[in-house]
């Protein structure tokens, strides 16, 4: 499909934990600096958390706490569309419907699929599908609709989604081999994030920020136990006096997102002469957060509060999600023979 219409920016985050530092700086961050540019589209893909998040409540303080965070965070929601992906039942009639054109084959190379049989064959269970769900197999089927029924062009998200997004082209490439020139077949690009910010994020154990491993420090924890995370990151025992490896610090790669670049250089350099110990670097880095965080607390507490205008907000995004989608599922609908 040729294109004369703006480009396109869209992403989703799951409510599966409260957001987090690497959330912000591998995808909010760069999601929010693509508006000035980008028509943009963004959506909080709780029926993606919905294959791992069981409980009810948690379920739906996950979803009220990513959808304000964006919103304190500087989204705003007259310029950029901005729903709950449950609200847009459009998405799951394509999603049935590009289901049928795509072969189990391709859903059994995903990554999140074949990790999980990885994980079974490693502790010696013997059936690998076990502890699978269809909506895990399934997702990858799902995260292409979002991306295609509301045309998108770029979608800022960390590394681990690139995968995904070839999907989302082959699926629209199986429809349209079938049905015509339906969807765009363009691989949607992956905008990650660069610079100081391109390294994955640590947590407070090293590996990898992730709501999925218990290591992280979510974006409007109350200070306490913002210090209390802050504190607790690992840090090995080299002793105050002794120079030491900031690029193998946890702590430091963190600053290095958070810090201006001058406190970030001096940083570095009390660090390597040696004087400086990992305690003082926490204490920086607390400082460095918490003063950007206090002024916006406030904001987010009101969000994230039960009756707050998050509803109107979502309420709205959810029409203008729909009034976009209906014309690309009728299309669908059409091409198929239902229509
Ligand atoms: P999590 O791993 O915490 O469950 P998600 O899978 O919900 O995070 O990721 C939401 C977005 O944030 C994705 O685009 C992902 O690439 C990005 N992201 C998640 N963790 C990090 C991290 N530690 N560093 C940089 N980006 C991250
Ligand atoms: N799979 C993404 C993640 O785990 C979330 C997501 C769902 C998404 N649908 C999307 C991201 C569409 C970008 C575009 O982080």
């Amino acid at each position: 499909m040729t294109q004369d219409r703006p480009r396109v920016s869209l992403t989703g985050i799951k409510p599966t934990g409260d957001p987090h530092l690497g959330n912000y700086i591998g995808a909010i961050r760069p999601a929010l600096d693509l508006t000035a540019t980008y028509e943009s589209i963004y959506f909080i893909a709780d029926y993606h958390a919905l294959t791992s998040i069981r409980d009810r409540a948690k379920f739906a303080a996950y979803t009220r706490s990513v959808a304000a965070t964006w919103i304190t965070l500087g989204l705003d929601p007259e310029r950029t569309v901005f729903y709950r992906q449950s609200d847009v039942p459009e998405i799951f009639e394509l999603t049935w419907i590009l289901s049928c054109v795509t072969g189990k084959g391709l859903m059994n190379r995903a990554h999140a699929y074949k990790a999980a049989r990885d994980r079974n064959a490693e502790s010696g269970i013997a059936d690998l599908d076990a502890g699978v769900n269809m909506g895990l197999f399934n997702y990858p089927i799902l995260m292409a609709v979002d991306i295609l029924v509301m045309g998108a062009d770029v979608v800022p998200v960390g590394q681990d989604q690139s995968q995904h997004l070839e999907i989302a082209a082959d699926i629209a490439g199986s429809f349209n081999h079938l049905y015509g020139d339906v969807f765009s077949l363009k691989i949607p690009e992956a905008v990650l994030p660069s610079g100081v910010n391109a390294r994955t994020m640590p947590g407070t154990d090293g590996r990898k920020m992730s709501k999925s491993y218990g290591n992280t420090i979510p974006l409007f924890a109350p200070p306490s136990q913002l210090r209390k995370l802050v504190r607790g990151i690992r840090s090995d025992s080299t002793p105050v006096e002794a120079p030491k490896d900031p690029d193998a610090s946890a702590a430091f790669q963190i600053y290095e997102n958070f810090a201006d670049p001058e406190a970030v250089k001096d940083m570095r350099v009390r660090l390597e002469q040696g004087g400086t110990g990992w305690g003082e670097l926490k204490n920086a880095l607390f400082e460095t957060l918490d003063a950007w965080l206090t002024p916006l607390r406030a904001r987010y507490d009101e969000l994230v509060a039960p009756g707050s205008e998050l509803d109107a907000i979502l309420a709205a995004g959810a029409d203008k999600a729909r009034d976009r989608a209906r014309p690309v599922l009728a299309g669908a609908r059409r091409a198929i023979g239902v229509g």
